[in-house]
């Protein structure tokens, strides 16, 4: 289905040893416990949004990478971008109605309380949800990191909707998991 569909079967897998120079430039972020408070949270499906984060931060890494622009921010950009610690389906009390417009700012708030950023990554976090908030990215790794988030959103809610292609999805996880070695 494609070298995009590939490298997101492939986010499912990764390991330091298939993935070893991403996972050097996210490896600090990854082993924090807010980060790996991720996975205590559903983003679609049985998906959690620590998954959800490392397929965005991956295919963000590969496609900086191969347009020349600077991976190591866009991947470290990417691993901070959805970092807010509550779950954005509880919107029954109207509290998180407004999540899609409020969570960047919430992000990298959080962010900013563990890591020294640079411009381009607070901008990469800031601006990963326009269009729905209107002000554009700013560089273009915050419009990769962008891009890769509605990607990767899309993917999860296919997986979601149809039980066939979440069974075809899993295979190729698996397969892929499984020429790791
Ligand atoms: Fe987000
Ligand atoms: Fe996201």
């Amino acid at each position: 289905m494609g070298k995009l569909y590939d490298n997101y079967v492939k986010s499912y897998a990764l390991t330091e040893s298939n993935a070893e120079e991403f996972f050097d430039i996210v490896k600090d972020i990854y082993s924090t416990p807010e980060f790996q408070s991720m996975g205590d949270y559903i983003q679609h499906a049985d998906i959690t949004r620590l998954q959800h984060i490392m397929s965005v931060a991956y295919l963000s890494y590969l496609k900086a990478k191969e347009k020349n622009k600077n991976y190591v921010s866009a991947a470290r950009g990417a691993m901070l971008h959805d970092l807010f610690y509550y779950d954005w389906h509880t919107a029954g009390d109207g509290s998180h109605r407004l999540h899609g417009y409020r969570h960047p700012g919430f992000a990298l708030k959080n962010a900013r309380k563990l890591f020294s950023l640079s411009p381009l990554e607070e901008n990469i976090i800031i601006r990963h949800m326009w269009p729905l908030t209107p002000t554009p990215p700013k560089y273009s790794e915050s419009f990769i990191v962008s891009m890769s988030d509605k990607y990767c959103a899309f993917q999860e809610i296919i997986i979601k909707k149809f039980p066939s292609y979440r069974l075809k999805f899993k295979n190729s996880v698996k397969k892929a998991g499984a020429s790791n070695g």
